[in-house]
């Protein structure tokens, strides 16, 4: 602001100057700036048109336009122009280059009318001003280098040299300014676009336009421009990560994510707005698998998802915007399925099991095994085994093959088949089982040699049954199988026995029943032992041999036979004695002998018939014949006996014998008689002592025997007994 001193010389200078310039055009002027104080005094006006200082109130100076009177006053006491109220130039003259007022000064007595000019002068008291306070200019992020928007010109009210002059803009990197001059003098500042713009760097530029005039001080007036730089799908949505690794498991379930990809785009509404899809190439796999939201990214499952089939899916996902043409960025997935134990263990059999032969070695190979699992790992790593006892073994050949192997010697005895159990079992965790059963035959080895029923048979049979009978049969079995059962029976001749057994025996080769060829005489053979073998028709074939002891019992078929007194000279035997003999008198001893055995040859004497009953007596087990009384003179001198011989056989055998005892007067002794006998008598009772002892001896030794045969029976039991619980043991354990 200046002071108001300033404005007083400045007042001065110029009504100076107006003075002169009245002189010269003879017409008065002043000259004074705009927005005066009121009360400045522009002229003394009575001077001016020459009227005289005390004429000023008889003349009745004045101001007669009315238009002018809201300026300017005359003041009357000293006829000096004064200013009345504010004078805005721009309010009187607007942008014309010069204002000029004129007043009419009117004069009475004489009536004059006189024409005062006062020009206006601008000072600078406008800013140039623009019309908007703030300004929003659109401009696309792809406009070219150099592209001009024009912009609205401030406007100075002022004229002249205080009027708008030039532009300046804020300090910034992207535009530039310029400013033309149209043909009317009015100048236009023009942006101009100086470097690339980037929406996605710098979205907004606010920049400001200052409008300065040509014043002294300069005033000046601002606008702020935003210059809003629009969107121009120029980016393409760009993925999180160039690669995508994630792992799921195979049961992962149908609706499961699996991973979200994301992508973004710097653009901005449909150019930024994105929307995700399978590569272009994915294959039909991937899509049947999986579904990628379109929206979101997320990836989810809605397949089966098999290790076994597919241990990785690798494939590209797409983002695309919505632009205009759209842009579209990528990324690749790679999804590794990790295996689940979801597959059981196979057992194949690459070859039946064959039959084994049980006398095969220890390792013979019974059937070839494979084992399969589909997983990987341990979930497909497989054990297999065998549960339970068995005779077998298996033995791993190379990965996962096996073969089935004897482990120790086979008894198809024992044993005729096996049903082995295989167990095969993965690692996983639950580890998966499965079983099968190999169903393995033993074959028959002829091992076993037949076995008769007992070690020894004893088997009675009467002398002088007829040929032909049936005695016996005998039989034996044989554990082992088929032909190497099946027995035939036979009799065998050793050369230790004096008799050939077959021809006194047949037997039926095929039952073992024994028959006799021939009648018996006890009294010839008591007892034949006959060797009986039975004979496997396996190949070797095995054999046992059996005796059976055959003995002949005894009956009673012979008769007794007198062997004293003799009756060689004719039936009958004279014995004396004297008269003289007391009671108890041993007269003589009949004594006889039995082919027979046992009861059969037990011998009873009997006085059948007498001439004189009361007189002999004979002993009934000795035969020995004693006088039971005294002999008197009457009794007659010869006296005849029949003496009766039985045994105690059924039926009774007997014979008899006639003794004719002679009485003799004076004889004492037959002492001669006897000595004449007693050779004879000697030899026939040593013939009988033999013949007794020989009985007697058969008689204990077939007692011996069956006491024997019993002991040996008994004991073959309990050892059969004992080998049968051996075996057990062997293949329980
Ligand atoms: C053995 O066979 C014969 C002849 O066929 C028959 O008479 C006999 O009874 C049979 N023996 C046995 C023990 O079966
Ligand atoms: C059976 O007896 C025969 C003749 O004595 C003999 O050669 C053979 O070895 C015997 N067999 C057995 C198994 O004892």
């Amino acid at each position: 602001m200046r002071s108001i001193r300033e404005w007083k010389q400045a007042a001065i200078w110029l009504f100076g100057f107006s003075v002169l310039w009245n002189r010269v055009g003879a017409q008065i002027r002043y000259t004074i700036p705009e927005e005066l104080k009121e009360g400045f005094v522009v002229g003394n006006v009575a001077k001016d048109i020459g009227l005289d200082i005390s004429d000023i109130a008889n003349r009745k100076l004045r101001i007669a336009s009315d238009s002018s009177t809201q300026y300017f006053s005359v003041d009357t006491r000293n006829g000096e122009l004064l200013v009345n109220g504010r004078i805005d130039r721009e309010a009187l003259c607007g942008q014309s280059g010069s204002c000029l007022m004129p007043l009419q000064i009117v004069v009475e007595n004489p009536l004059q009318l006189h024409r005062v000019d006062i020009e206006i002068q601008d000072i600078n008291d406008n800013a140039p001003n623009f019309h908007t306070r703030d300004n929003v200019l659109k401009i696309a992020e792809s406009v070219a280098l150099g592209a001009r928007f024009p912009f609205e010109s401030a406007e100075d009210l002022d004229v002249g040299s205080n009027s708008l002059s030039s532009y300046s803009l804020s300090n910034n990197a992207f535009f530039r300014l310029n400013v033309k001059t149209l043909e009317d003098g009015k100048k236009v500042p023009e942006l101009i676009v100086d470097k690339p713009l980037d929406r996605e760097k710098q979205s907004v530029h606010k920049l400001i336009l200052t409008a300065l005039d040509g014043g002294n001080p300069v005033k000046s007036g601002t606008i702020l421009i935003h210059v809003i730089v629009e969107d121009i799908n120029d980016n393409e949505p760009i993925f999180e990560q160039s690669q995508y690794k994630v792992s799921v498991l195979e049961s992962i379930p149908f609706g499961s994510s699996v991973l979200t990809v994301k992508a973004t785009d710097l653009d901005e509404g449909p150019n930024g707005e994105i929307q995700y899809f399978f590569g272009a190439h994915t294959p039909d796999p991937v899509r049947k698998s999986f579904n990628i939201d379109a929206k979101t990214g997320e990836i989810t499952v809605i397949g089966k998802l098999d290790y076994e089939l597919t241990k990785l899916f690798t494939f590209d996902v797409c983002a695309k915007d919505k632009g205009s043409p759209k842009q579209e960025g990528h990324s690749s997935v790679r999804l590794n399925i990790i295996d689940e134990n979801d597959n059981i263990p196979e057992i194949i059999l690459t070859s039946l099991p064959s039959p084994v032969s049980e006398n095969a070695s220890v390792g013979t190979v019974v059937a070839l095994i494979n084992v399969k699992d589909l997983d990987s790992g341990n979930n497909g790593k497989v054990n297999l085994n065998i549960s339970g006892r068995s005779p077998f073994k298996l033995k791993p050949a190379f990965d996962n093959h096996y073969s089935l192997v004897t482990d120790t010697l086979l008894d198809r005895e024992v044993n005729a088949e096996y049903n082995i159990e295989l167990v095969a079992a993965d690692s996983g965790v639950p580890s998966l089982k499965t079983m099968k059963t190999v169903n393995v035959k033993v074959l028959d080895v002829n091992d076993n040699p037949p076995i008769f029923s007992q070690f020894s048979y004893i088997v009675y049979i009467k002398e002088n049954s007829p040929p032909g009978a049936s005695l016996f049969s005998v039989s034996a079995s044989d554990i082992d199988q088929d032909k190497n059962a099946i027995l035939t029976y036979s009799i065998l001749d050793s050369s230790t026995n004096q008799v050939p057994a077959s021809s006194y025996f047949y037997i039926n080769s095929e039952n073992g029943t024994i028959y006799s060829m021939s009648s018996f005489d006890y009294e010839k053979i008591k007892l034949f032992s006959v060797v009986v073998q039975a004979k496997d028709h396996g190949s070797p074939s095995l054999s046992s041999n059996t005796t059976v002891h055959v003995f002949i019992l005894d009956q009673n078929d012979n008769v007794p036979a007198v062997i004293y007194p003799s009756t060689s000279m004719g039936s009958i035997s004279y014995q004396r004695m004297p008269r003289s003999a007391k009671a108890g008198h041993l007269v003589t001893k009949v004594t006889a002998v039995d082919a027979d055995s046992g009861h059969n040859a037990w011998l009873f004497y009997r006085l059948a018939e007498a001439t004189d009953a009361s007189l002999f007596s004979v002993n009934l087990h000795t035969g020995e014949v004693r006088t039971k009384r005294s002999v008197s003179e009457q009794d007659d001198s010869s006296q005849r006996l029949l003496i009766e011989i039985k045994d105690n056989g059924e039926p009774v055998q007997s014979t008899t014998v006639t003794v004719e005892i002679l009485i003799e007067d004076g004889f004492h002794e037959p002492i001669s008689d006897y000595s004449k006998i007693r050779p004879e008598v000697d030899k026939k009772t040593g013939k009988m002592t033999l013949y007794l002892i020989i009985s007697l001896a058969s008689v204990s030794l077939l007692c011996l025997m069956t006491f024997f045969i019993l002991m040996v029976k008994c004991a073959r039991g309990s050892m059969r007994q004992l080998k049968l619980l051996y075996r057990e043991d062997k293949f329980r354990i």
